[in-house]
């Protein structure tokens, strides 16, 4: 290969790496802020907070670059990620995704007709599983940037169903993925399916 060619695609791995790769040990003490509201460990004791610990790393980073561009409003964290550089994000979020995500319980009311849209989807009305994307175990696809769903709290899981569904949240790309599949959920479908991802593991 020309020599040329081999030191542009070096400085390019690198910069790209320098870019990409969150210090998970870093981040611990730059998370301490976020902590009040997720849990020092990301395993957020208010069922309203999402918990961060084991959610992929691209996907956090995602989240936090579109609420500090404005791209995904969150009133709680106004302002919050202003001063804080990519970087910094950027080990946050290596931190977060480093630590072990704890489990709810689903209620057993409703377990069965979320199990149901979980792994089944809705084929009659052109909406997929949500294992397709987010795994059967709900561990997602980290690679992929598809979220971790497993063991969050189902009252956050409801409310971003819902926004999806309401146009409330909107950055989920130009295929509106999570919009399209929200717009075939009613609020019975929304309450089985967030509590059987709670306790889904
Ligand atoms: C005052 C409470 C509060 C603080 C402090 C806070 N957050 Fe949040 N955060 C929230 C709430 C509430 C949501 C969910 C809002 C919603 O319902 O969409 C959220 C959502 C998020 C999400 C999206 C999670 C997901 O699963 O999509 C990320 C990532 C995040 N916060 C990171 C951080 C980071 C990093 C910090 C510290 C720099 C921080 N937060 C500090 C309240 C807080
Ligand atoms: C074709 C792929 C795909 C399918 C199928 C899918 N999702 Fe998603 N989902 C995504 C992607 C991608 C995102 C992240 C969007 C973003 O970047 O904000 C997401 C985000 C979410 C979120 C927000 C997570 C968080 O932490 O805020 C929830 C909740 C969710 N999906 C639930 C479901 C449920 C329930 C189903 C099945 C009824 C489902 N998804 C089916 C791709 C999919």
């Amino acid at each position: 290969m020309n020599k040329v060619i081999v030191s542009l695609l070096l400085t390019l791995g690198i910069t790209g790496m320098a870019h990409a790769a969150g210090d998970a040990k870093a981040g611990q003490a730059k998370a301490a802020v976020c902590g009040a509201c997720h849990g020092p460990d990301g395993n957020s004791a208010a069922p309203n907070f999402p918990k961060l610990a084991g959610q992929g790393e691209r996907y956090l980073l995602k989240q936090m670059k579109d609420i500090k561009a404005g791209n995904r409003t969150v009133l709680e964290m106004t302002g919050l990620l202003t001063n804080i550089s990519d970087q910094d994000l950027a080990d946050i979020a290596a931190y977060f995704s480093s630590q072990k995500g704890s489990v709810g319980a689903a209620d057993p009311k409703v377990v069965a007709r979320g199990e149901a849209l979980f792994r089944g989807g809705k084929l009659d009305q052109g909406m997929p599983a949500c294992t397709g994307c987010h795994a059967p175990d709900g561990s997602g696809n980290p690679t992929a940037g598809f979220p971790h769903l497993g063991g969050q709290h189902a009252q956050y899981v409801a409310k971003q169903l819902t926004d999806f569904r309401e146009g409330n949240r909107t950055n989920d790309g130009d295929t509106m993925v999570m919009r399209g599949i929200a717009a075939k959920l009613s609020n019975k479908d929304i309450e089985a399916v967030s509590s059987y991802i709670q306790g889904l593991h």
